[in-house]
C-alpha cells in the first residue's frame, strides 16, 4: 500500500493548480463546447484542469489508473488504485460566471473511496478525507450535523440536464421535500453539496443521474464526517447505481422512504 501522506499531497498539489487554472479563466470569455447535449457544456478551462491534474497525478503514480471527466479512462487497467477526477464539478455555473464550482480528486483503492479532496478555489475552501482518518476544511476537522427530522433539514438536490423521465421523477421528490423540509436547494455542483453535507451546511443531499468523477471525491468526504451515503434503497453504494443519497445520517432513512413511497406514485 502507498503512503496516505503521499496520496494526499499530491492530491491537494494537483487541485489547487487546477484552481489556479480555473481562476485564470474565471469572469473572461470561454470557448463553450456542447457534449452529448445543450445541456452538457464543456469550456477550455475543464480541459486545461483536466490535463493539468492528470499530468501531476500521472508523474507521480505512473502505474495507477485514472477516470477523468474529459478524457475518459487512461493508465493501467489492472491497478487497485484509481484516481477518479472532475476538472470543474459545476460546469454550467463556471461557464455562466456564478461563483459555485470545484475541483474534484477522488481515489478508488480495490474499488472503495480512499482519499478525497474538492477544492473550491474561488471560496479558497480545501474538503479533504482519507479513509479511517477524518474529513477536513482546509485545516479543521468537520462532522455532519445532529439534526435529526427533515422538517429541521436543509437539504439540496440536482437536475439532470436532459433525461425527461429523471427530471419528472425528481420534480415529484422536490416538490414534497420543499413542503416538509425547512428548505431545499439546487445548487449545481454535487461535489460541494457533498462537502456541505460533510461540513453540516446542509443536512442532507440526493440526486439521480450523477457519474462516478461528481462524487467519488465526496463520498469519502461525507463518510469521514460521520456521515452516511447510498443508492436509493440500497444500503451499500455502487457508483454503478446512479442516484444517491448523502445525508447526517440521522435522517437518512427518512429521506430513503419518502422517495420510495414517490418513486412509483403518480
Ligand atoms: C454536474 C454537477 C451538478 C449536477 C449535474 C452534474 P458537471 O457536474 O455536479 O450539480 O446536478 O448532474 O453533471 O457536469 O458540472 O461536472
Ligand atoms: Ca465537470
Amino acid at each position: 500500500m502507498i503512503d496516505n501522506e503521499k496520496l494526499i499531497s499530491i492530491a491537494k498539489e494537483a487541485a489547487i493548480e487546477a484552481g489556479k487554472i480555473q481562476l485564470d479563466f474565471f469572469g473572461k470569455a470561454k470557448e463553450i463546447l456542447f457534449k452529448s447535449s445543450e445541456f452538457d457544456l464543456v469550456t477550455n478551462a475543464d480541459k486545461a484542469a483536466e490535463e493539468k491534474i492528470l499530468s501531476i497525478i500521472k508523474s507521480n503514480f505512473p502505474e495507477h489508473e485514472f477516470l477523468a471527466e474529459e478524457s475518459g479512462l487512461s493508465g493501467d487497467s489492472t491497478s487497485d488504485y484509481v484516481w477518479v477526477i472532475d476538472p470543474i464539478d459545476g460546469t454550467t455555473n463556471y461557464a455562466h460566471n456564478f461563483p459555485h464550482f470545484a475541483v474534484s480528486i477522488g481515489l478508488l483503492y480495490k474499488g472503495e473511496p480512499c482519499i478525497g479532496v474538492v477544492y473550491d478555489a474561488f471560496k479558497k475552501e480545501m474538503f479533504w478525507a482519507i479513509k479511517d482518518k477524518g474529513a477536513y476544511l482546509n485545516n479543521d476537522k468537520i462532522q455532519v450535523t445532529s439534526v435529526d427530522s427533515i422538517r429541521k433539514a436543509l437539504l439540496a438536490t440536482g437536475f439532470p440536464g436532459t433525461n425527461k423521465a429523471m427530471i419528472e421523477e425528481n420534480l415529484k421528490y422536490f416538490t414534497k421535500f420543499i413542503y416538509e423540509a425547512q428548505a431545499v436547494r439546487r445548487p449545481g455542483s454535487a461535489a460541494l453539496d457533498l462537502c456541505y453535507v460533510a461540513c453540516g451546511r446542509l443536512d442532507g443531499f440526493w440526486e439521480m443521474g450523477l457519474s462516478p468523477w461528481d462524487v467519488a471525491a465526496g463520498i469519502c468526504i461525507v463518510r469521514e464526517s460521520g456521515g452516511k451515503v447510498s443508492n436509493f434503497a440500497v444500503e451499500n453504494y455502487d457508483f454503478k447505481v446512479k442516484n444517491i443519497i448523502a445525508t447526517n445520517g440521522l435522517i437518512h432513512s427518512a429521506i430513503d422512504t419518502t422517495i420510495q413511497e414517490l418513486k412509483n406514485s403518480k
